[in-house]
């Protein structure tokens, strides 16, 4: 079972095909900078170049940074706006001339972790949080995902995201102590409602956990991804073949 997985983020898009059986990577990945925000016209194309780069012609899996409904994209906190409403499969679809099958980042990320990585095996409820340029979460328990908007739980009157992203540490210059506090409160805030016995903690930044994970206090247990970055690739290509089923 193959697929191409594409991870669309804030600052790049990554896509390489997958054996979804094992969750290894068939190619080394290939990572698209987007320095400027891309339009949706735009960002397709740039899926397009991932597709053409691998020649590929099977299904797709895109993670996307915003909350999806069916094949719309509803939200679009750190891409362009022009996203919201958008029918993600069909512009996708156009500029790769495969199937798409669309999923949340976050979620995606957890398909790869729960089936692969830090949470294999896990059976009980578990949160992964990603953190980039904005915050994703999804929840899992018992082999479902259950993709969740948490980066935006109201803290100080913006999203929290806005204060414990990993952009938010860079625009700040907070040290690994401050933001890892900061990171510890918003996460507590979050197991005072959900109780996971699980935290995982994904993202770029997570190949640092030994830097702030000392500073972050939980009540579950607190691990970083085993698949760091990758996670999102991975799990948008098991999703593209779960949904073929
Ligand atoms: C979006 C989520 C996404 C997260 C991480 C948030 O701003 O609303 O859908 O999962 O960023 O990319």
């Amino acid at each position: 079972m193959k697929a191409l997985g594409i991870d669309i983020g804030g600052s790049a898009v990554k896509g390489a095909p997958v054996d979804t059986r094992t969750g290894r990577l068939l190619a080394e990945r290939h990572r698209i900078a987007t320095p400027k925000q891309l339009s949706p016209l735009m960002m397709a194309r740039t899926v397009g170049e991932i597709a053409r780069h691998f020649q590929w012609r099977g299904p797709i899996g895109v993670g996307f940074p915003g909350v999806i409904e069916g094949p719309r994209i509803l939200t679009s906190a750190n891409l362009h706006p022009r996203f919201i409403g958008c029918d993600g499969v069909k512009l996708f679809g156009k500029a790769t001339r495969c199937r798409i099958a669309l999923i949340n980042d976050a979620a995606a990320a957890a398909q790869a972790e729960m089936k692969f990585g830090a949470g294999r095996g896990v059976t009980g409820k578990t949160l992964l949080l990603t953190l980039g340029t904005g915050v994703g979460t999804a929840l899992a328990e018992n082999g479902v995902i259950f993709p969740c908007e948490l980066g935006h739980f109201p803290w100080k009157g913006r999203s929290a995201e806005k204060h414990v992203s990993a952009l938010a540490r860079d625009r700040e210059n907070l040290s690994w102590a401050v933001w890892g506090h900061r990171l510890g409160k918003y996460i507590r805030a979050l197991e005072a409602l959900l109780w996971p016995e699980l935290i995982i903690i994904g993202g770029g930044i997570s190949a640092k956990h030994h830097k702030f994970f000392p500073h972050v206090t939980t009540r579950a247990k607190l691990v970083p991804a085993q698949l760091l970055n990758g996670a999102g690739v991975v799990g948008a290509a098991v999703w593209a073949v779960r949904r073929q089923d």
